[in-house]
C-alpha cells in the first residue's frame, strides 16, 4: 500500500493526453466532489468483489486505497493534477499509485458518465441538508418573532399601500410558510433524486454480472434507474435544485426588499437597534440595511444558475454529451450562495426588533376599516357592490384627503351601530375566519407552525443521516 512518487501512474492515461487538456480540464470545478466520488467507488469496489468480478481480496485492497485516498483529501496531501482532467481521473490515477496496478480495476464496468451521475446526486443529497439546516433556523427565528409579535398591530399592504389591519406576527408568518414551502420543495427533489445510477455504464450497461442494487443500497439510494441512457444524461434533478434554490431566493429578496423599507426613516417599523448591516465610509451618520440588501441582491445571481443550467440542457441529444460538464458550475454556485444567503438572514431575523409604536400608529389609520364596514352594512342586508360604492364615495374629496377623525365621523355617519367598528383594535380581533390575523385563526396558525417545524426537523436529520453514512462510507477504518 506504499506510494511512491514514481510509478507507471505517473503517466497520464492515454484518454486525458490532448493539446486541448486545459480547455477540457473540470478539476477545478469538481475536486469538490471527491468525497461522493470515494464513496461511489467505494461502494463499486465492494460490488465489483462480491459479485467475483474481482477477487475479494483485490476488493479489500481497492476499498483499503480509497480510504487512503480518503484521508489525503481529507487532510490537505492529496497530490491534485490539473492534468488528469477532473477528479475521477486523478483519484483512479491516484488508486494505481497507492496500491499498484490492482487499482486499473477499479473501473470495471463504470464509466465516468455513470460516475459523475452518482457523484452529483449524492452531492445534491447533501446540499439539501445543509441548505435545509439553515432553512430550519430561519423558520424557527421567524417563528420566535411571529410568536412575540402575534398581537402586535400592522397595516396590512396590498401594491404597498395600507388596506386592512393586520398583525406583524401574521405578516411573518406569511413569510414563514414560504420559507417552509421552500424547505418541503428541497426534500421532495432529494427524494425524487434518490435514484442510483451506477451501472448505467457508459450508456448501455454492462455485460458483466454487475449488481447495481448493491450500489444503490450501500450509497442509501431508494432505488436504481430503469433506463441506462436516461440515467447517465438525466439532469432533471440538478435543474429540479436549481429551480427550488432560485426560488427561495426570490422569497428571500421580498423579505429582504421589506426589511429594507421598514428600516427606513419613512417606514420605521424597525427598531434602529436591528443589526441589519454596516456604516457608510463617507455619511458619518448613517446605517444601512445590508445584509438585507444583499439577501434581496443574491436572487439575481441563483436565477442566472437556474437559466445557466436549462440552457446547457436545451437541444441535448441522448445520452452523455460533454455539455454536462457545464452543469457543475451553477449548482456550486448556487448552493453556496444560498447557504450564506439563508444563514445571514436567518442570523438577521434573530436579532430582528420592532419599533411597536410605530406600527400601531400606522395601523390606527381609520381608512383600513372601510372594507370592515362594507361587510357590516352586508350583514345588515346591503348588497357589497351598493355598500362598496357607498363607501368611496363618502371618503372621496376633492382637495385635502380627510384626516383621520374625519374618516372615522364620515364611516360613522354610513349607519347606526357603526361607532364601535372604527375602533382599529378591535378590528383586528373580528377576524376570525381561517387563517386569518384575529387572536384565535392566529394561534391556530402558530399551532400548525409549530408543528410542522417539528416534522421539518425529523425529515432533515434522517437526510442528515444519510449524509453523514456516506462520510463514514470513506473514514471507515479499515477492517
Ligand atoms: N468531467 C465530466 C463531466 O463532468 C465527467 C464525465 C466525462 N465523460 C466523458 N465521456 N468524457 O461531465
Amino acid at each position: 500500500m506504499a506510494s511512491s512518487s514514481v510509478s507507471p501512474g505517473r503517466l497520464a492515461p492515454s484518454y486525458v493526453q490532448t493539446p486541448a487538456a486545459a480547455f477540457l480540464s473540470s478539476l477545478s470545478v469538481d475536486r469538490t466532489l471527491a468525497p461522493y466520488d470515494l464513496a461511489g467507488s467505494i461502494a463499486h469496489a465492494e460490488m465489483l468483489g462480491r459479485t467475483g468480478i474481482v477477487t475479494p481480496g483485490e476488493a479489500d485492497t481497492l476499498v483499503r486505497g480509497l480510504r487512503t485516498i480518503g484521508r489525503e483529501v481529507a487532510d490537505g496531501s492529496f497530490p491534485w493534477r490539473p492534468d488528469l482532467e477532473d477528479v475521477h481521473t486523478n483519484i483512479e490515477v491516484r488508486l494505481t499509485e497507492v496500491v499498484g496496478p490492482v487499482g486499473g480495476k477499479l473501473h470495471t464496468a463504470r464509466s465516468r458518465n455513470d460516475q459523475i451521475a452518482l457523484d452529483e446526486r449524492l452531492y445534491l443529497r447533501a446540499a439539501v441538508a445543509g441548505v435545509g439546516a439553515r432553512l430550519l433556523a430561519l423558520e424557527g427565528a421567524l417563528l420566535a418573532r411571529a410568536t412575540e409579535e402575534r398581537a402586535t398591530p400592522m397595516p396590512g399592504y396590498t401594491h404597498l399601500q395600507r388596506a386592512q389591519p393586520g398583525t406583524l406576527g401574521h405578516h411573518l408568518l406569511a413569510h414563514f410558510w414560504r420559507f417552509d414551502r421552500d424547505l418541503d420543495r428541497l426534500l421532495a427533489t432529494a427524494a425524487r433524486s434518490s435514484v442510483s445510477p451506477l451501472g448505467a455504464g457508459a450508456l448501455e450497461g454492462s455485460t458483466l454480472p454487475i449488481d447495481p442494487a448493491y450500489v444503490a443500497a450501500r450509497l442509501g439510494f431508494e432505488r436504481t434507474f430503469e433506463n441506462s441512457l436516461d440515467a447517465v444524461s438525466d439532469r432533471d434533478f440538478l435543474a429540479e435544485l436549481l429551480f427550488d434554490l432560485a426560488l427561495l431566493s426570490v422569497h428571500a429578496s421580498s423579505f429582504g426588499e421589506e426589511l429594507v423599507v421598514f428600516a427606513s426613516r419613512e417606514f420605521g417599523f424597525l427598531d434602529r437597534t436591528s443589526s441589519l448591516g454596516s456604516g457608510s465610509s463617507a455619511m458619518p451618520q448613517k446605517r444601512n440595511p445590508d445584509v438585507a440588501e444583499l439577501v434581496r441582491g443574491k436572487a439575481g445571481r441563483t436565477i442566472g444558475d437556474l437559466v445557466s443550467l436549462l440552457t446547457t440542457l436545451k437541444g441535448l441529444p441522448l445520452a452523455y454529451d460533454r455539455d454536462l460538464q457545464e452543469d457543475k458550475s451553477p449548482v456550486l454556485d448556487a448552493v453556496s450562495t444560498v447557504e450564506l444567503t439563508v444563514e445571514a438572514l436567518a442570523g438577521l431575523a434573530e436579532k430582528l426588533r420592532f419599533d411597536r409604536s410605530r406600527l400601531s400608529a400606522a395601523a390606527g389609520d381609520p381608512e383600513m376599516l372601510a372594507t370592515d364596514v362594507a361587510e357590516h352594512l352586508v350583514a345588515r342586508g346591503t348588497p357589497f357592490r351598493e355598500a362598496h360604492e357607498a363607501i368611496a364615495a363618502s371618503l372621496r374629496s376633492d382637495g385635502e384627503p380627510p384626516g383621520p377623525d374625519e374618516v372615522r365621523r364620515r364611516l360613522r355617519a354610513l349607519g347606526p351601530d357603526l361607532g364601535p367598528l372604527t375602533d382599529p383594535k378591535a378590528a383586528v380581533d373580528r377576524r376570525t375566519s381561517p387563517g386569518s390575523p384575529g387572536a384565535g385563526p392566529i394561534g391556530h396558525q402558530l399551532e400548525l407552525a409549530r408543528g410542522r417545524l417539528r416534522a421539518r426537523t425529523e425529515s432533515l436529520s434522517s437526510l442528515a443521516q444519510a449524509v453523514e453514512s456516506i462520510d463514514r462510507l470513506v473514514r471507515e477504518a479499515p477492517a
